[in-house]
């Protein structure tokens, strides 16, 4: 607001003001006024203006009081006119001096370079993400099993002995909890899970403990996928990851054959890698699963002919001209036991695949830990 604006160019009389107690509020808003603009002075051109706005003999503002409110004032307010404007000069005096030694002593021109904003720079450019692969390669998979009547349903990472273990026909000491060693848990007291009545807790090894949850609560028919994350006690190398994904699938109902199994599996293998591939099973062995299949595919890569470039053999099959898929089977009996499900009169079938594995072949990923580097190099190759 230019300084006319305050109304010096007018006698006191002319705005209205007679009584000695009204001035001191009009000296107290010049003073606001001048520490305001005094406040923003950092360097020597602002401070001369501000010198010169205020302490300029021919139109300053502390000559412009003296000329218009002091000399005409009336005989009562002089006395109060002429006290606010000795102490205002004051300390407008003191302010002015103090600006000048302040900035020739260098400080202001520091604290202006720290504030200044140069709007020459470029702006913070945030770049939007894109979906992970492992996310993309999930979505997939659950949009094919979706076709097929399947839907999905989801567990706890942190599991029971019992889930994990105990109800799918792996009894304590069995041999294959070598292979799913993994890492136990004590949850600091009050943090959310399984309560302590649990007993002891674990990462889950696998998603097939979701198996038994998902047939406590439902009767058949049952048929669902489940995606997630789980947790074993390895070394990551190019195929291992103390973490990693699977998806496992259950069907379970009155009139489920091995054919059933079979043609799922060949559905989807083929709605996922392309209607070349070939499959084929080879008998394993799962506790809760009988009988039970290990899953291949003709090799993605060399198509099944074992034979890499030049006559070398396939690196990806290792000249095999097949590739480790999956585990599956038929849901044994035993674990029917454990769902109060009647094991006369429902039959069904499960798999457990490894998603990152799946991604790896389907996008020919050589290396399982660049899933989890978060390298944007990486990363943005699939947008
Ligand atoms: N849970 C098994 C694993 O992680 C895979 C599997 C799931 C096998 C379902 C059979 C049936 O190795």
């Amino acid at each position: 607001m230019p300084i006319s604006d305050i109304g010096l160019d007018k006698t006191l009389a002319a705005r209205g003001v007679t009584q000695p107690g009204e001035v001191a509020s009009l000296f107290a808003s010049l003073r606001a006024r001048f520490d305001g603009e005094a406040a923003a002075v950092h360097d020597e051109a602002a401070w001369k203006q501000l010198r010169d706005a205020w302490l300029g003999r021919k139109s300053g503002v502390l000559t412009l009081v003296t000329d218009n409110w002091l000399k005409p004032a009336t005989p009562e307010l002089k006395r109060a006119v002429g006290a606010g404007l000795n102490e205002l000069r004051a300390h407008v005096d003191a302010q002015i001096e103090a600006r000048r030694a302040a900035i020739e002593s260098g400080s202001e021109e520091a604290a202006l370079a720290r504030d200044r904003v140069d709007l020459s720079l470029p702006g913070v450019i945030r770049p939007i993400g894109s979906r992970h692969l492992i996310r993309q390669v999930m979505q997939e998979i659950e949009d094919i099993f979706f076709s097929i009547g399947f839907s999905v349903v989801e567990g706890p990472e942190i599991e029971t002995p019992y889930y994990n273990f105990e109800a799918l026909n792996i009894p304590e000491f069995h041999p294959v909890r070598d292979d799913m060693d993994t890492f136990y848990l004590e949850l600091p007291k009050g943090a959310p899970g399984p309560p302590a009545s649990a007993g002891q807790l674990l990462l889950r090894t696998h998603t097939s403990p979701v198996q038994v949850r998902t047939m406590e609560k439902q009767q058949p028919p049952v048929r669902v996928i489940v995606p997630g994350k789980v947790y074993r006690r390895d070394n990551p190398d190019a195929t291992h990851s103390f973490m990693f994904h699977q998806i496992e699938g259950l069907a379970v109902d009155t009139d489920i054959t091995f054919c059933d199994f079979t043609g799922t599996i060949e559905y989807f293998v083929k709605q996922f890698f392309g209607p070349s591939v070939k499959t084929r099973f080879r008998p394993s062995y799962f506790p809760f699963t009988e009988p039970s299949v290990e899953f291949d595919v003709s090799c993605i890569f060399c198509g099944g002919s074992g034979a890499g470039a030049n006559g070398a053999t396939c690196g990806k099959c290792k000249g095999a001209g097949w590739i480790e898929l999956f585990g599956a089977g038929m849901v044994d009996p035993a674990v029917y036991g454990f769902v109060n499900y009647d094991p006369k009169k429902v039959s069904g079938f499960a798999f457990g695949m490894g998603m990152d594995r799946l991604a790896m072949l389907k996008y020919g990923i050589d290396d399982l830990q660049v899933f989890f580097q978060n390298d944007i190099r990486f990363l943005k190759q699939f947008p």
